[in-house]
């Protein structure tokens, strides 16, 4: 890619808390390198449809404690048409545009492929509450999701436990149930219900109720992933099995709002800023990964022996986006 001297930035698919950050982290990086900034709304509707804002530096300020996306977000139909990709790389062209970072999960990093095989270079932010980006360990509004559903099982806790209920709490996660699964653990859940794995219901969910029951348990969480379905059905079940009063919450679309968390704009701010300087370095069709966090064991003597030095390129983004 030659030099780069105008770059595009999108929020595509289902918002997630962190998304205004990883805007701000773009914007204010290309602001460093003397790198103009287009903002484009409403997903790649915005790149079909020329629905571009310019973005300097002061338009991003204030923004990293907003939950949402500034730029707005959409799940665009006509850009899963050959049609819409080859309107969206017109545009591109006529805008001068050197390169789109799109900040979304896997369904929008399709879409960046499909640009970057027109001759689009592309960059990818991976940003949604579902965490389910195969090749990074962590994406944008997952830590704020888990914590904002954590949030509401603690209240919602405190109700079941003192009527003795089982508590039947539907979190987000269509496809994928990482999620689920961490807030199953952090909430103490007794049993998760997940979209990749089959649960024996009356093993491993009705049978554990029973036991806990003996044991002296007054209330129960069981966490279903949105996509295992019939959450209703499921707590009929455990109230006719267990002869407990059993309730369902949903806890929806509250899950993608709020302002994120540290490590959501922390993340974000530090995505935003190497995809830019990775598109300067000459990268494109890439996804910005986040690798390596595996639990190891070390030696005691050894740990003591190591230092941790704070990081140079930690210092680097907080001054690079500092405004
Ligand atoms: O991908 C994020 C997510 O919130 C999923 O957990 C959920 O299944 C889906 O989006 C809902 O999508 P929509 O907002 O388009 O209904």
């Amino acid at each position: 890619m030659d030099n780069i001297n105008r770059i595009a930035v999108l929020t595509s698919g289902g918002d997630a808390p962190g998304m205004n950050s990883a805007i701000r982290a773009v914007v204010r990086t290309a602001d460093k390198n003397n790198i103009e900034v287009l903002g484009v709304r409403r997903g790649y509707n915005g790149l079909i449809n020329g629905d571009v804002i310019p973005m300097e530096s002061k338009s991003v300020r204030g923004i990293t404690s907003m939950g949402g996306t500034i730029l707005y977000t959409a799940r665009c139909e006509e850009f899963r048409t050959v049609k819409g990709v080859e309107k969206a790389v017109e545009r591109c062209k006529y805008l001068g545009i050197d390169a789109v970072a799109v900040i979304g999960g896997d369904g929008s990093f399709k879409g960046a492929l499909e640009l970057q095989k027109l001759g689009v270079s592309t960059i990818g932010i991976p940003a949604t509450i579902d965490n389910d980006i195969g090749s990074t360990y962590y994406t944008i509004g997952f830590d704020t999701a888990c914590n904002t559903a954590i949030d509401a099982i603690d209240k919602l806790i405190d109700t079941m436990q003192s009527h003795e209920r089982i508590s039947v709490v539907e979190v987000m996660g269509r496809h994928a149930g990482f999620l689920a699964i961490e807030v199953a653990i952090a909430s103490g859940a007794v049993a998760v219900m997940l979209p990749e794995r089959n649960i024996d219901l009356d093993k491993e969910v009705i049978e554990k109720i029973r036991q806990g029951r003996i044991l002296g348990r007054d209330h129960f969480i069981i966490i279903v992933a949105e996509g295992v379905g019939n959450t209703y059905g499921i707590a009929e079940k455990i109230q006719k099995e267990t002869g407990i009063e059993t309730r369902v919450a949903t806890i929806g679309y509250i899950q993608r709002g709020g302002s994120p968390s540290v490590r959501d704009r922390v993340m974000a701010s530090r995505m935003g800023h190497y995809a830019v300087e990775a598109l300067i370095n000459g990268k494109e069709g890439i996804v910005v990964a986040y690798r390596s966090s595996m639990l190891e064991d070390i030696p005691m003597e050894e740990s003591l022996n190591m230092k941790k030095d704070l990081s140079d390129s930690l210092l680097k983004v907080a001054y690079d986006i500092s405004g």
